[in-house]
């Protein structure tokens, strides 16, 4: 099935594992947009595609729209899941854990603290990683976003888009995407809250422009999409009040959006702490397309799933 969507290259399934947005060569992920398309408008052709495979869930944060999208895609596929939450690797060594899973599922799919547990659990395992979510990446979120962009712009390529707010996980897969993609991403945050250095170099590599500023009016003028994401991420609730003073100046608010073209989108990944990254004003104007993300979701990682285990 695969074959006939694309001329490119599509991965060895079951061999590879998406510890990051790194892991995804250009035609990858341009065929995952591909087939996110096929999946969202003819759902009822893949309904048996994962039929009798079964993935391991692993929650080590909490999550709505992670969770609820991967177990409803695999359900959608004709496959089942099972979920742990908790600590991964805490009553036994996570070499173990790996390797129990491994006899019982076809895939892993892992929102964990530690980047270094995602790719433990991708070394010990025989079966296919996914990351869903860590202290560095979130890629299974920007292909969902760079989907939302496409739908709504239809090309890509030269599209900007702005990142307000810290420069962690969300925004590195964004940056990583953006770059793979000739997209221009500009960051605009608080000094000392820039994006890891080594990956902007990463993306910079991948020949995409990439402008780390610490103004947000600078980083949204001409941008066709805006994007923030919370101040203090899972695991920061003890910086969260000194963030709140230090982020203030980077809310996405009315006066931000007037300093963009007027057809800029809001973007968020979500949940949205309304009065702190971004007002209320602003997730509800009809700019914004953060619902639509938010049901990407669902279809990207059906489509996902399809490279890796179909
Ligand atoms: N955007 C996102 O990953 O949402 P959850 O934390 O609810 O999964
Ligand atoms: N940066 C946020 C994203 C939540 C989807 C976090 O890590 O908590």
């Amino acid at each position: 099935m695969a074959a006939t969507l694309s001329s490119t290259p599509v991965w060895k399934a079951q061999t590879r594992d998406l510890k990051s947005d790194l892991d995804l060569t250009r035609d990858e992920l341009s065929y995952i947009l591909e087939l996110t398309e096929k999946v969202k408008s003819t759902p009822a052709r893949y309904a048996k595609s994962l039929d009798r495979r079964y993935l391991t869930l692993l929650f080590e944060k909490p999550s709505l729209r992670t969770r609820l999208t991967f177990e409803l895609a695999i359900k959608q596929l004709g496959g089942d899941s099972v979920t742990v939450i908790g600590p991964i690797g805490d009553r036994e060594p996570l070499k173990d854990v790996a390797r129990n899973l491994d006899r019982w599922t076809n895939g892993i799919v892992a929102r964990v603290f530690e980047q270094q547990t995602i790719d433990d659990l991708a070394s010990w395992s025989r079966v296919p990683v996914i990351n869903a979510l860590s202290d560095l990446y979130h890629p299974c979120q920007a292909l969902a976003d760079i989907f939302t962009l496409r739908e709504r712009f239809t090309n890509l390529k030269g599209l900007k888009l702005a990142f307000i707010g810290d420069g962690n996980n969300v925004a590195h897969s964004l940056m990583l995407c953006c770059a793979r993609l000739e997209m221009e991403f500009r960051v605009a945050c608080p000094r000392g809250y820039e994006p890891n250095p080594r990956i902007v170099e990463q993306a910079r590599a991948f020949g995409g422009t990439v402008v780390v500023t610490s103004d947000p009016r600078e980083a949204v003028f001409s941008a066709d999409a805006v994007y923030t994401d919370v101040w203090a991420s899972m695991g920061q609730e003890s910086e969260a009040e000194e963030r709140l003073r230090i982020f203030e100046p980077f809310q996405v608010n009315e006066s931000l959006m007037a300093a963009g073209p007027s057809h800029m989108v809001f973007m968020h990944c979500l949940p949205a702490k309304r009065g702190q990254e971004v007002t209320d004003e602003v997730t509800e104007c009809p700019n914004s397309i953060m619902f639509d993300q938010a049901e990407n979701r669902l279809h990207a990682q059906k489509a996902l799933l399809l490279m890796m285990l179909d």
